[in-house]
């Protein structure tokens, strides 16, 4: 278990409610009290999870992944998609029957889904064993409201959403301890029209270069061997800090970080994707050759309803001038079918861009209407049977271009960074994303290897060379 603080101290008045909580718990429970922190969403969540967990071991907490044992049990939502949104509420449903079982188990909801008004009064109205239900503008007040509710508090509800400058000083308890997240910026101002994270997330704020900088020195010095930043766009990083900062300075700023290291970087929107971030990433030997960078869609007329703010012309102008500068970069994308009012023409035309620019992998969704968004008042003819076979056609396009991509990397030896082990085999990724297996030892996991590619076999094979 790791545990970082940086250099601003936490708020004094939310380690004094963890203090008392600490105590209470002390008083009235005779063995360790237990928490689960169930994630669902992207990375920022799981970063926002490892905090959640710093404050609950600062409350005297620790943790077990068994629901049915733990003492306290928080749900850290997503609201992205509606199968995101079903999925928390079958899993919140589950752990009522737990907490029949084990006296004064609290339940809590927070997060994405939390943020939004109608699901926090879903929450109210039909799940009565849901204890608080809190939106991501108010995390940083666990402290507060396990107190509240340990000292008779019946149920709270917070949903306000919070723009302050970022809270710094909440110490993260990290799952891994070779790889983490380090976020740069929270929260996002480009209302893509389809999307509902601007309204679950409040407006973009950047952490201080000189937090980030800290948090990422502690983490090198204590072995951390890759550094993903994370941001809903990382590239307006710097907006409203009165430091002369942008995201591409930050980036040589975190390469200069002394240590055998590697930096990933999530996600770029387009519309900001600089040619001075690209020099950035060139000039940069600890950043890796590979760029998250989401088209949505390849036809101009949507990405306009969408709200994208570039066209297909110049998406793909970007992705030409980031391979002149760096011949061996890879590229992968989010992609959205049947936006409301898309044809199968438009469709063709992402299709088309797929080819052209062939991503080494591709998130692919189905649009799903959020309320509240602009989006989802838009007319939506075309029915869901033909947007699944719409996406099936995209997912053939991309599987055999993904493989002949794969097959490029065979003969080449790179440096890969071993994450996984299984009964001999080892895996991990090139600094292109390339997901490699090859025999080795478990002792090698979190350390870096020059590894051979040889063969694909239902994935790349390889093996360490000196
Ligand atoms: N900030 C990031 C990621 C946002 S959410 C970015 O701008 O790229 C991750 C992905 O979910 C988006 O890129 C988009 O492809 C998808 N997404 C967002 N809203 C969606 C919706 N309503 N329906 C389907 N997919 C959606
Ligand atoms: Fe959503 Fe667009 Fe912001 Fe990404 S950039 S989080 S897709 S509004
Ligand atoms: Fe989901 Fe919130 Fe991330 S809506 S995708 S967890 S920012």
């Amino acid at each position: 278990m790791q545990y970082d603080f940086s250099s601003n101290e936490y708020s004094p008045e939310q380690k004094a409610y963890a203090a008392r909580v600490y105590n209470i718990l002390r008083e009235t429970k005779s063995e360790t009290p237990l928490a689960a922190v169930v994630t669902f969403g992207c990375q920022q969540n799981v970063s926002d999870s490892q905090r959640i967990r710093g404050m609950l071991s600062l409350m005297g907490y620790e943790f077990t992944e068994d629901l049915s044992k733990a003492d306290f049990i928080i749900f850290n939502t997503c609201a992205v998609r509606e199968h995101a949104e079903d999925r928390v509420f079958g899993n919140v449903g589950a752990v009522k029957k737990y907490k029949r079982q084990r006296k004064g188990m609290i339940i809590a909801v927070c997060g994405c889904m939390a943020q939004q008004e109608h699901v926090s009064r879903r929450f109210k109205e039909s799940y009565p064993y849901v204890d608080m239900v809190f939106g991501t503008g108010v995390t940083h007040r666990l402290p507060e409201f396990v107190y509240k509710k340990l000292t008779g508090t019946k149920r709270i509800f917070e949903n306000e959403l919070n723009n302050d400058p970022v809270i710094e000083g909440i110490p993260v308890n990290r799952d891994d301890v070779f790889k983490g997240f380090v976020p740069v910026m929270y929260g996002c101002d480009n209302f893509c029209t389809y999307c509902i994270v601007p309204y679950v997330r409040g407006r973009e704020r950047s952490r201080k270069p000189q937090e980030i900088i800290k948090e990422v020195t502690d983490m090198v010095n204590s072995g951390y061997k890759e550094i993903m930043l994370l941001g809903q766009n990382v590239n307006s990083y710097g907006k409203g800090l009165d430091e002369d900062i942008n995201f591409a300075k930050l980036l040589r700023m975190v390469n200069d970080i002394p240590g055998d290291f590697r930096i990933r970087f999530m996600t770029s929107h387009p519309k900001d994707c600089t040619e001075e971030l690209l020099l950035a990433m060139r000039d940069s030997k600890k950043v890796e050759r590979h760029l998250h960078l989401p088209v949505q869609a390849g036809s101009d007329r949507i990405l306009k309803i969408m709200n994208r703010r570039y066209t297909a012309e110049k998406y793909l102008s970007l992705i030409e001038k980031a391979r002149s500068l760096m011949p061996d970069i890879t590229f992968t994308s989010d992609i959205i079918v049947g936006f409301p009012g898309e044809t199968y023409e438009d469709f063709k035309q992402t299709i088309e861009l797929v080819k052209k620019v062939r991503y080494s992998s591709l998130f692919t969704f189905i649009y799903s209407p959020r309320k509240g968004t602009p989006a989802a008042e838009m007319p939506d003819p075309v029915t869901r049977e033909e947007k699944g076979r719409w996406f099936s056609e995209l997912l053939a396009v991309q599987d055999k271009i993904q493989k002949e991509k794969e097959e490029e990397n065979i003969g080449k030896t790179v440096r890969v960074l071993c994450e996984e082990y299984d009964d001999g085999i080892l895996s991990g990724k090139a600094s292109n994303m390339a997901q490699i297996s090859f025999a080795g030892e478990k002792d090698f996991i979190g350390s870096f290897k020059n590894v051979k590619i040889t063969s694909y076999d239902h994935g790349l094979k390889g093996e360490i060379t000196e």
